[in-house]
């Protein structure tokens, strides 16, 4: 038989990227070449995301669209991985016939022997076990074998110099709307020794910035050397490693954000000021529909105490719009939240009912799409305003950017604010401490390094930028 060659899509979270740069280097180490073009490739793999509908539409319809492909290929192998896959197990070929494959989270290690399998002609499924009220038992470790894979340097764009890192699996939090919980499997820390192995090895590859992930991050909670670990301990262990000149962690539960990380993002330099937090809603009736935990006061607190200790702290959230039984009350609560925060950034998202969640179960979904789309508008048009505003008061300043790569989009200021022209650079695209976009005219070998830039124009999500760097560079 040929060899693999693999093409994978990849759609959701920073945790679906980071699978997705696992499962290459599970694929490659297996022989198997993993490509850019799809028509160049007999494997083509999508790791799904179920989180709102909208995700999975698009998966069936892309997979639906390669019915000829795949008459004409009888030896095409498609398969569907990820948070879909444990969502619809075998169900899925009822509305994509195609699919040889469906591999769920954590059977991904074990994708070489499945492969092997489905392209001998088997249609095989994979599982994890159906979340019930118990335990962790017959779920992958906190120490999964996919972790321990490959280099996973930048799991989302391929930029050098950065590091995605899992430190925590699934989620116990079951928010009334999220699926995750349901398709990501319980709560499971890996031990602090495991990650600051990783990240020690990263950063000798040449990683300065590492941005750990968990879906409730600040609910990591280990036992090792005889204490408890909590977030804290980890991010201020991982700040320490030689190398590493900035720690992220993302995403943060509003309920488990404590003192201790406040106190972190204090005293220790290296931790960004840069703090996702999702709100999700600022009505204390619809927060506790949505099983959050907290009040709309109790998250300004909590904004307040991580702003006592980091001032410049630059906090982002996500927001869902038209969540059953919303009213304009309900969100122009969420308005006002937004106003009194004073958001760097956030994402709005129009409520998705998830079959299996407890708000899909209990809950009508009753707020007309055409009034989840105003509101949807009206949200971010709010949240961008305050950004632009926010964005201003760096003008003129000078900052530190991690530079990612190339911008994707250059020349949004080729001759304008910034720009230098020189036949040699190309436009960059950075991040500030806070996490905030920022383009400059520069070298392109200043990609994965952190160097500094002075600010000359903000807009709602993209700062412009001029390189700092030392005048004989310029
Ligand atoms: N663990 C992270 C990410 C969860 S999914 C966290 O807790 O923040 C990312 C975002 O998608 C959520 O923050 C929420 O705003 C949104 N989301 C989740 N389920 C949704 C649903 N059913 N409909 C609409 N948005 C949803
Ligand atoms: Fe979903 Fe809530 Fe867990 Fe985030 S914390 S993954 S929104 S259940
Ligand atoms: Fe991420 Fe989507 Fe799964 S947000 S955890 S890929 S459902």
């Amino acid at each position: 038989m040929e060899p693999v060659r693999a093409h994978i899509t990849v759609y959701g979270c920073q945790m679906n990227r980071l699978d997705g740069r696992l499962v290459a280097d599970v694929l490659r180490a297996d022989g198997a070449c993993v490509v850019d073009v799809p028509g160049e490739a007999n494997v083509l793999l999508y790791l799904t995301c179920s989180v709102r509908a909208h995700a999975e539409d698009r998966v069936f319809s892309n997979v639906g669209a390669l019915a000829e492909r795949k008459r004409a290929e009888p030896g095409l192998v498609i398969g569907i991985l990820g948070c879909m896959a444990q969502q619809y197990g075998d169900g899925i070929r009822r509305r994509a016939p195609g699919v040889d494959l469906v591999c769920a989270p954590g059977r991904l290690a074990e994708l070489p022997a499945l492969l092997a399998r489905a392209r001998a002609g088997e249609r095989v499924v994979a599982l994890d076990p159906r979340r019930g009220e118990g335990g962790a038992e017959g779920f992958a470790g906190p120490d999964a074998a996919l972790d321990r894979f490959g280099a996973c340097r930048d799991a989302s764009s391929d930029a050098p110099g950065r590091a995605f890192v899992r430190v925590m699996r699934g989620c116990d939090a079951f928010c009334a709307y999220c699926v995750v919980p349901h398709v990501r499997g319980p709560e499971r820390s890996r031990a602090p020794g495991e990650v600051l192995e990783e990240v020690r090895r990263l950063a000798g590859q040449g990683v300065v910035q590492v941005t750990l992930l968990g879906q409730a991050v600040n609910a990591y909670a280990a036992e090792a050397d005889g204490r408890r670990w909590d977030l804290a301990d980890l991010v201020s262990g991982v700040a320490a490693v030689p190398g590493v000149e900035r720690v992220q962690f993302i995403t943060n539960h509003p309920r488990a954000m404590t003192p201790r990380l406040a106190a972190v993002l204090r005293d220790v330099p290296r931790v960004a000021p840069y703090l996702h937090m999702p709100a999700q809603s600022g009505s204390d009736a619809v927060l506790a529909r949505m099983n959050r935990h907290y009040t709309a006061g109790e998250y300004v607190d909590r904004v307040a105490m991580v702003r006592a200790a980091r001032p410049e702290v630059a906090v982002a959230s996500d927001f869902i719009v038209g969540f059953p039984g919303e009213t304009e009350a309900d969100f122009e609560s969420t308005l006002a939240l937004v106003r009194e925060v004073r958001f760097a950034g956030g994402f709005v998202f129009k409520y998705s009912p998830r079959p299996g969640t407890a708000a899909a179960r209990r809950f009508e979904d009753d707020v007309p799409d055409e009034e989840k789309r105003r509101r949807h508008q009206v949200l971010l048009e709010t949240v961008g305003r305050i950004a632009e505003e926010e964005n201003r008061r760096f003008v003129g300043q000078r900052v530190e950017v991690f530079v990612e790569g190339p911008s994707p989009r250059p020349g949004l200021n080729r001759g304008g604010p910034g720009s230098t022209c020189r036949p040699d650079w190309v436009q960059l695209r950075g991040r500030t401490p806070g996490n905030r976009i920022a383009v400059f005219d520069g070298p392109p070998d200043l990609a994965g390094r952190i160097v500094p830039v002075r600010l000359v124009e903000a807009r709602a999500v993209t700062l412009f930028a001029e390189w700092d760097g030392p005048a004989s560079d310029r």
